[in-house]
C-alpha cells in the first residue's frame, strides 16, 4: 500500500503531518509543500484550485493511497476540484469538515446560543466553507451553532518568520482580537496550519471559558478513521517519510524543523 499524501501551500501543513505521524506510526507520509507559490491565503480561488489539483495529481501519480489537504486555504477553495482529479477510489481528508464535525460531537447542549469563532487567512474566511459546513450540520441536527469569523492575515507570516513563543504573535493577535469580537464564543477554531504554534497565545488572549481547538490532532484522527473504515491502514513496521517542496531555501529548511518538531530532509520537486 502506498503512502499518505499530505499537502499544503508551504511548510505549515507539517503540523498536520506531525500529528499524522504520531497517531499512525506505521504509515509512510509523502508531504508536498508548495513553497514556490505560498501564501495561498492571498490568492484567488481559481489560482488555489490550479495549484491544489496539480499537487493532488502528483501525489496520486506517486502512489498515495489517501490525500490530506493540510491547508485551510486549499481545503476551503479547492476541495471539490481535488476530489474530482483524484477520483472516487482515493479518500480526501480536508481541514474544515473534521473540525466542524468535532464541534457537534463534543458539545452536548448545542442549540442554546452556542457559538464558535474562526480565524484564518482571507482565502479561508471569504470562501464561506466553514459557514456552509456548519449550516448544513445545523440543519441535519436541528441545532443553531453560530459562527463568528475574522481574517487574521498577518499572523501566518509572523509565525513563518519564526516569531512564536514571544511578544510579536501576541501583539499581532491582540490587534485582531482586542475589540472583544470573540469574547462570547464557546470555542475557537484555529483555521490556519500555522496557528497551532501560537495556540498558547490565543488561549491567553481569550476568556478562560473559550475552548481553543487543536486542528492537527482532529484531522489526524479523521484520517485514521477513514483508513480504518476503508481497510487500508498499513500494518508494516517499515515506514518511509518523504518531504518535498516546490522551492527549497535555507529559510524553509529552518521553518520545516519548527513546524514538524524535529529535523527532516526536504527535497525540491518542481511540478509542471
Ligand atoms: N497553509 C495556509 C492555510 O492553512 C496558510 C499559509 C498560506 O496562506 O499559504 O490557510
Amino acid at each position: 500500500m502506498g503512502p499518505i499524501g499530505i499537502f499544503d501551500s508551504g511548510i505549515g501543513g507539517l503540523t498536520v503531518a506531525r500529528a499524522a505521524c504520531d497517531l499512525l506510526p506505521t504509515e509512510s507520509i509523502l508531504y508536498f509543500g508548495d513553497t514556490a507559490h505560498l501564501p495561498y491565503g492571498e490568492k484567488s480561488p481559481e489560482l488555489i484550485r490550479k495549484y491544489s489539483t496539480r499537487i493532488a495529481l502528483h501525489l496520486v501519480n506517486s502512489g498515495c493511497k489517501a490525500i490530506v489537504v493540510a491547508c485551510n486555504s486549499a481545503s476551503s477553495n479547492s476541495l471539490e476540484q481535488v476530489r474530482d482529479v483524484v477520483g472516487p477510489n482515493i479518500p480526501v481528508i480536508d481541514m474544515v469538515h473534521p473540525i466542524v464535525e468535532s464541534l457537534y460531537n463534543s458539545t452536548d447542549d448545542l442549540g442554546s446560543n452556542k457559538s464558535v469563532g474562526l480565524i484564518g487567512t482571507r482565502a479561508t474566511i471569504s470562501s464561506g466553507l466553514y459557514k456552509s459546513a456548519i449550516d448544513r450540520l445545523n440543519d441535519i441536527k436541528d441545532v443553531k451553532l453560530e459562527l463568528l469569523s475574522r481574517p487574521t492575515p498577518l499572523l501566518a507570516s509572523a509565525i513563518e518568520e519564526g516569531f512564536y513563543n514571544d511578544t510579536i504573535p501576541s501583539a499581532v493577535l491582540d490587534a485582531y482580537l482586542e475589540d472583544g469580537f470573540f469574547d462570547k464564543v464557546d470555542s475557537m477554531i484555529l483555521g490556519c496550519t500555522h496557528y497551532p504554534l501560537v495556540r498558547k497565545e490565543v488561549i491567553s488572549l481569550l476568556p478562560k471559558s473559550v475552548d481553543v481547538i487543536d486542528p492537527p490532532a482532529i484531522v489526524a484522527e479523521a484520517l485514521k478513521q477513514k483508513l480504518e473504515a476503508l481497510g487500508i491502514l498499513s500494518d508494516k513496521e517499515k515506514i518511509q517519510n518523504r518531504f518535498q517542496v516546490s522551492d527549497l531555501t535555507e529559510n524553509f529548511k529552518l521553518g520545516a524543523q519548527r513546524f514538524f518538531g524535529s529535523d527532516i530532509d526536504l527535497e525540491e520537486v518542481v511540478l509542471s
